[in-house]
């Protein structure tokens, strides 16, 4: 290891198994952690006087906290350090890394934020509880992208399945999910890239010109999802295929799918899956399907037949 190495942390991917974008207008949602998927930090000694420097590397990008104060992830450094005690200025070298792809509904940016504070407070050797690194990256969650619910920061700080539900003042409601028998996932990405703050604005715009059919909308997902949580504690797999399906159909009609992401969830479902909706944001991204062992083989071709530049598998409620 090298010796330089002051400390690293790391913070898992995760995915919105339903209830995106309703959760903006506090409805409940269930989101997932995805623990095999991680970003990461590395903090070292940074040149003296140079004060914090960050490098990341998957961007070719390397610039300096002082000439940069309004970036957001300067902001959430700043923040953070404050919020541990420190007022001097540190010369450190923060380096950031992510298997997650960027803009992807897999949640890096939260990753990435979680990943950097957890590394910060390890290097003053001190521990934040989930509930103030989560508090921490949604800050800087937002601003990234506006309005954001909070459900992926909360659900990447927690690292556990979780059901969230935003108040207008917190805490929000965050509640362990139980999963009755462990189900499979396939996550197929669309390959498009679609930064989160694009489907979230657009939809509140024709929120805000017809807030009564958007609302209608969003209390019929707050009704999938409450049947979800109860299917996900009993374990049955058709009707929980059968929920997510239907989620699918209202994301259609709230307006954040897509061609490609409908041609994944299309094949899915032919292939034999229990059921396939979009994932996260939308308009690209990534899609999930509900598979068991005998289907997973014949899904994952048939997500990279219909175009999908990756598939990944995970398995909730295992061990
Ligand atoms: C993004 O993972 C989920 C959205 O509901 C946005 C949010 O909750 O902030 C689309």
């Amino acid at each position: 290891m090298d010796d330089h190495i002051i400390s690293r942390a790391s913070a898992c991917g995760k995915i919105i198994l339903c209830g995106e974008h309703a959760v903006v207008y506090a409805r409940p949602a269930i989101a997932l952690p995805l623990a095999s998927i991680r970003a990461h930090a590395v903090i070292t000694r940074g040149i003296p006087g140079a004060g914090l420097c960050f490098v990341a590397p998957d961007l070719g990008r390397r610039w300096l906290l002082a000439a940069t104060p309004d970036d957001p992830m300067a902001e959430l450094v700043t923040t953070t350090l404050r919020r541990l005690g420190v007022t001097q200025p540190l010369d450190l070298r923060i380096t950031v890394t992510s298997e997650l792809p960027i803009a992807s509904g897999m949640g890096s940016g939260a990753a990435i934020a979680t990943a950097v504070v957890r590394a910060l407070a390890a290097a003053l050797d001190r521990t934040l509880e989930p509930a103030d690194i989560s508090a921490q990256v949604y800050d800087s969650e937002r601003r990234y992208h506006g309005t954001p619910s909070g459900i992926d920061n909360t659900v990447v700080a927690y690292e556990q399945a979780i059901w969230f539900q935003r108040r207008a003042e917190p805490p929000h409601v965050i509640e362990p999910i139980t999963i009755g028998a462990p189900f499979t996932l396939l996550i197929g990405d669309t390959g498009v890239r679609s930064a989160t703050r694009m489907p979230v604005g657009d939809v509140r715009r024709r929120w805000q010109e017809d807030p009564a059919h958007y609302e209608a909308l969003f209390d019929q997902v707050a009704a999938i999802v409450t049947r979800t949580r109860t299917v996900l504690a009993s374990g049955d797999l058709g009707t929980l295929g059968a929920l997510l399906n239907q989620n699918q159909e209202l994301l259609e009609r709230i307006g954040v799918s897509s061609p490609e992401l409908e041609r994944l969830v299309d094949a899915a479902r032919s292939a034999g899956a229990y059921g396939a909706k979009l994932s996260g944001a939308g308009w690209g991204g990534v899609m999930i399907a509900l598979v068991d062992d005998g289907s997973a083989d014949s899904v994952r071709s048939a997500l990279v037949q219909a175009g999908a530049t990756r598939v990944l598998q995970t398995t909730v409620g295992a061990g």
